[in-house]
């Protein structure tokens, strides 16, 4: 059954109009859905469900982005949001939740001593660079994975238009778990840190991140990990507390506060206090309703043992999918790939080359059974069983169809509108 998509055409024009890309990010727009064939707005959404303009509904795998980790609109989160709204949030001095978020992250996370708090992980991660930049007197910084919008990251990617090039310059890319790779890059000598996120998908190999942690201290530079998608989504105390390797800053968002925009820098004290000096203030640090909201999600997360059952629902997820892919005979050109609180479908082999029009059918044919993805599986606790369930049936559709446009050699020609495209082109 196609969906009925009007009340969606209808606010793409007027967006057309009004707002440059039709959306304020890359991954809501239509670089990243195939337009005409899936929602383009949303109206709301609860626990795990959303519903877009034309009153459709779907199971939600993309999750804002990923911070809604313990479902849309929770009850517990709102509700401290509402009544720090009745007392206002936007103070001319600090308010005491900043204290007590601070002291809970630092109870959490291993590498947390001091903490300070911005909007965005983009907020965070130039925040933290800057910072390392200010204690080791260096200009350049290695990096691996995606950091955000600004400069010092951007620059290095494909997405590179504005940035001038002698920013470009400082910012070198190392790939995953090549230790020999990062080490020629830290042998000049003139890296002020190295961030990156300590988990991209797989699990680390065992010995890749204490290696990564040595070379930054036999080198002077700082190791900042980057955890604005693992934290509070791997553990309570991020991917750092998973794998036991304590970075020197580390970067938080997204889950943080449930959806509210919060992010925070982290690290040890002697770091730390050079923000002292270091510019890293604005008029929304410690803005009070998204501290209140970070506060009721941690909490929650940790008296309802909410990690555990993300891991629970995710691995439930991956066997079905799993199962699926084999009966639909793509084993061996599809995976389900990833720590099972984020898991994403991943195309192998010959295939691997259509991944984007392979990724776009799948969401196109999701979409119409009621799932909304990406190609990834961002969970909340929201995930119940019967949506799990719901979503598992409907791969067992959806993967025949995966596996009748391999085998006819034209994926394109099964989709009802232009695919998805990469927002930053792998180099
Ligand atoms: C690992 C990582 N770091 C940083 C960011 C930037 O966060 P934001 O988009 O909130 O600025 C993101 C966003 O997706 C991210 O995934």
């Amino acid at each position: 059954m196609p969906l009925d998509l009007e009340q969606s055409r209808r606010w793409s024009a007027r967006a057309g109009k009004v707002v440059p890309g039709r959306a304020q990010t890359f991954s809501k727009g239509p670089l990243s859905f195939v337009e005409g064939a899936t929602p383009a707005f949303v109206r709301r959404a609860r626990g795990a469900q959303v519903w877009d303009v034309d009153g459709n509904e779907y199971i939600d795998y993309i999750l804002g982005l990923g911070p809604v980790i313990l479902g849309h609109a929770h009850p517990a989160v709102n509700r401290a949001v509402m009544e720090q709204l009745e007392d206002g949030v936007a103070f001319s001095l600090p308010h005491p939740l900043e204290v007590e978020l601070s002291e809970l992250l630092c109870e959490l996370i291993p590498s947390a001593e001091m903490v300070r708090f911005g909007k965005n992980g983009s907020d965070a991660t130039s925040g933290a660079i800057r910072l390392a930049r200010a204690i080791t007197g260096r200009d350049k910084v290695a990096r691996c994975g995606y950091h955000g919008w600004q400069d010092w990251y951007i620059g290095s990617t494909s997405r590179n238009a504005g940035v001038p090039q002698c920013v470009r310059d400082l910012t070198i890319p190392f790939p995953y778990a090549d230790v020999d790779a990062l080490h020629r890059i830290l042998r000049a000598g003139d890296v002020a840190c190295v961030v990156m996120e300590p988990v991209t998908f797989d699990a680390p190999p065992a010995d890749y991140l204490p290696s990564v942690r040595e070379l930054c201290t036999a080198h002077g530079a700082l190791l900042i990990f980057d955890e604005v998608i693992t934290g509070f989504r791997l553990r309570l105390g991020g991917a750092q507390s998973l794998f036991q390797v304590t970075p020197d800053l580390s970067c938080f968002g997204k889950a943080m506060a449930n959806g509210v925009p919060l992010s925070a820098i982290v690290g040890k004290a002697e770091y730390m206090r050079r923000f002292e000096e270091v510019f890293f203030s604005f008029t929304f640090g410690g803005e009070a309703a998204s501290l209140a909201a970070s506060l009721a999600t941690i909490r929650t997360l940790r008296s309802e043992n909410g990690i555990e059952a993300l891991w629970r629902a995710g691995e439930t997820l991956r066997q079905g999918t799993l199962s699926a892919i084999r009966a639909a005979g793509l084993a061996g050109t599809l995976d389900c790939a990833g720590l099972a609180p984020w898991t994403t479908l991943r195309f192998l082999g010959d295939a691997a080359n259509h991944s984007l029009l392979l990724r776009s059918l799948f969401q196109q044919e999701c979409a119409k059974r009621g799932v909304l993805t990406h190609g990834n599986h961002m969970l909340s606790t929201a995930h119940e069983d019967a949506l799990l369930v719901h979503t598992i049936t409907a791969y067992h559709q959806i993967f025949p169809i995966l596996a009748d446009a391999l085998q006819s050699g034209d994926p394109a020609s099964r989709l009802e509108g232009p695919p998805m495209q990469a927002v930053i082109r792998q180099t």
